[in-house]
Parts: structure tokens; C-alpha cells; sequence
């Protein structure tokens, strides 16, 4: 049965298009069919950082409005089998996402994938609660910061009020707290929440930990999914988020500061 998971956040700029597009990727990667479903309409992030923005010829809404059938609108991704992304439109109509339409979008794609990864848009209006209304699990992207927790706290509340789930009484949205642009160094100054901080006000099942790292900037500019860097800090943390998705149990890592050895602290590094 297919699953739908919504990256959702309340705050922009956390991470959550970075986000849909590792774990998207991860999952495919594990042999799992998903599709990446761009809902920040008139943005178009999500193709910018998969790379494929110059393959863009249909969107959701052209799909929606019936100009174009998925098939025609889904982007095969090139690197990874099994993984498709359904871009965004560039639209300035926020109201062209109607209920029924995106029903009927992820009806379909229901019907032939594993898992659907919704990368909301920021807020807490109509577009992001479109997002997560269908949801079957939300991936809730947090940065170890007061109103980032805040704004987090807020979007369980809508999950728990006004998805599809609650409104019909079915099992309750799966809720996962996702830290990304966490800095242990900052941690240890008292300059950042740390994540026992976020588990204690959000009260959710941890799934992943991302640090800071360069590595994020590097694959966006480069057009390729932090994950598939898998050297990197960011790309590893993203495959264990991944596999905790799926029901591994991996333990977490890039929690604390590294401590530097007597050589590297002599001469650097
Ligand atoms: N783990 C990370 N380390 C460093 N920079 C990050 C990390 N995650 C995201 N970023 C950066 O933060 C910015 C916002 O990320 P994005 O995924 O677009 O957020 P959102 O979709 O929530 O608005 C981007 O410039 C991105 O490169
Ligand atoms: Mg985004």
C-alpha cells in the first residue's frame, strides 16, 4: 500500500526541500518506487535541486487542470531507478492546488508507487495545509531554534486538527521530528536548542538528526540530492534517517563535537 509523507515545517528556509529531495532519493534508493511532489507553488525548488529543471515541460497543475497526464508531467530521475519527481508550478495562482484535484493527482500515483514525499511549502495557509491534508505520515523539519520549534508545534496541532485522517477519525497522522542544520559546537555554547531540548517540547519520535554542513550548498549548486553524496556528514545522516523511515533501527550520529585528537589539535585539521 502506498504511503504518503508530507516534509512540513510551519517555518520556511529549514530545510524541507532539501529534505523531500534526500529522503525521496533514499528511498529509492532502497529499492522503494517514489515520487517527489513539488507543492511550493510559483517556487520550483525542488527541481532546481534535483537537477532537473531543464526537463521541466508539465506540472501538478497542468496535471490537475487535465493539459496533461502524469505520465507526460512525471520527471524520470536519470541517477536513481524508481524515483520520479512531479514539479511545481510556476503559476502565481496559489489557488490553483483544489482539494479535488490533488486528490485525484495522488489517487493515481497512489496506485503505482511506494511512497509519495510531499515537499510543503513554508506557512501554515492554504498551501501547506494542502500538503499535509492526505498525509499518511508528516516528516516535521526543525531547526534547534525557539521559533522554528515553535512553528513546528503549531503544524502538530493542524496534523492532529485538519488532515484528512483527523477529520475522518482514522488513525492519527504518523508524526516524525526531523532536526536538520543542527551544530553541536553551537549546542555547546548555549547558542542552539539541543535536540533533548526539541524532543521535550515537541514530545515526537526522533527519525533523524542532520548537522550544518557545506556539503547541503554544494550538491544543491551542484543539482544532486545531499544523499547521494554519501562521504559527506549530511549525506550519511540522510541514509539513517532513510532506514530509520523503513523501521531500521540505526543509531544516531554527529550529535556532539567531534573531539580533536592530540595531533589535530597540534597542527590542526
Ligand atoms: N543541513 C544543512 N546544512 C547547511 N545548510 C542547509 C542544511 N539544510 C538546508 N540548508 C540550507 O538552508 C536553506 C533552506 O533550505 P531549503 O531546503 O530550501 O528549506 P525550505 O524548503 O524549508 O525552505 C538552503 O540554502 C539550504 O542549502
Ligand atoms: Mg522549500
Amino acid at each position: 500500500m502506498a504511503k504518503i509523507i508530507v516534509v512540513t515545517s510551519g517555518k520556511g528556509g529549514v530545510g524541507k526541500t532539501t529534505s523531500s529531495a534526500a529522503i525521496g532519493t533514499g528511498l529509492a534508493l532502497k529499492g522503494y518506487k517514489t515520487a517527489i511532489v513539488d507543492f511550493d507553488i510559483g517556487l520550483r525548488n525542488l527541481d532546481l535541486i534535483m537537477g532537473c529543471e531543464r526537463r521541466v515541460v508539465y506540472d501538478f497543475v497542468n496535471v490537475i487542470n487535465g493539459e496533461a497526464n502524469l505520465k507526460q508531467a512525471l520527471i524520470k530521475d536519470k541517477r536513481v531507478d524508481k524515483l520520479f519527481i512531479l514539479p511545481a508550478s510556476q503559476t502565481r495562482d496559489k489557488d490553483a492546488l483544489t482539494k479535488e484535484g490533488v486528490e485525484r493527482v495522488l489517487t493515481d500515483l497512489k496506485k503505482d508507487f511506494d511512497f509519495i514525499v510531499c515537499d510543503s511549502p513554508a506557512g501554515i495557509e492554504a498551501g501547506a495545509l494542502m500538503a499535509l491534508y492526505f498525509a499518511d505520515e508528516a516528516i516535521v523539519t526543525t531547526n534547534p531554534e525557539v521559533s522554528s520549534v515553535r512553528d513546528s508545534d503549531r503544524i502538530l496541532g493542524i496534523l492532529q486538527s485538519k488532515s484528512k485522517r483527523a477529520e475522518e477519525g482514522l488513525e492519527p497522522v504518523k508524526e516524525h521530528l526531523l532536526l536538520t542544520r543542527y551544530n553541536p559546537e553551537r549546542v555547546e555554547r548555549g547558542e542552539m536548542l539541543s535536540v533533548e531540548d526539541v524532543q521535550d517540547i515537541l514530545a515526537i519520535d526522533l527519525l533523524g538528526v542532520i548537522p550544518e554542513s557545506k556539503a547541503v550548498l554544494n550538491a544543491s549548486n551542484s543539482g544532486q540530492p545531499v544523499i547521494l553524496d554519501s562521504d559527506s556528514d549530511a549525506g550519511q545522516a540522510y541514509l539513517d534517517t532513510v532506514s530509520r523511515l523503513v523501521g531500521e533501527q540505526i543509531d544516531f550520529r554527529f550529535l556532539s563535537v567531534e573531539k580533536k585528537g592530540l595531533l589535530k589539535r597540534i597542527f590542526g585539521g
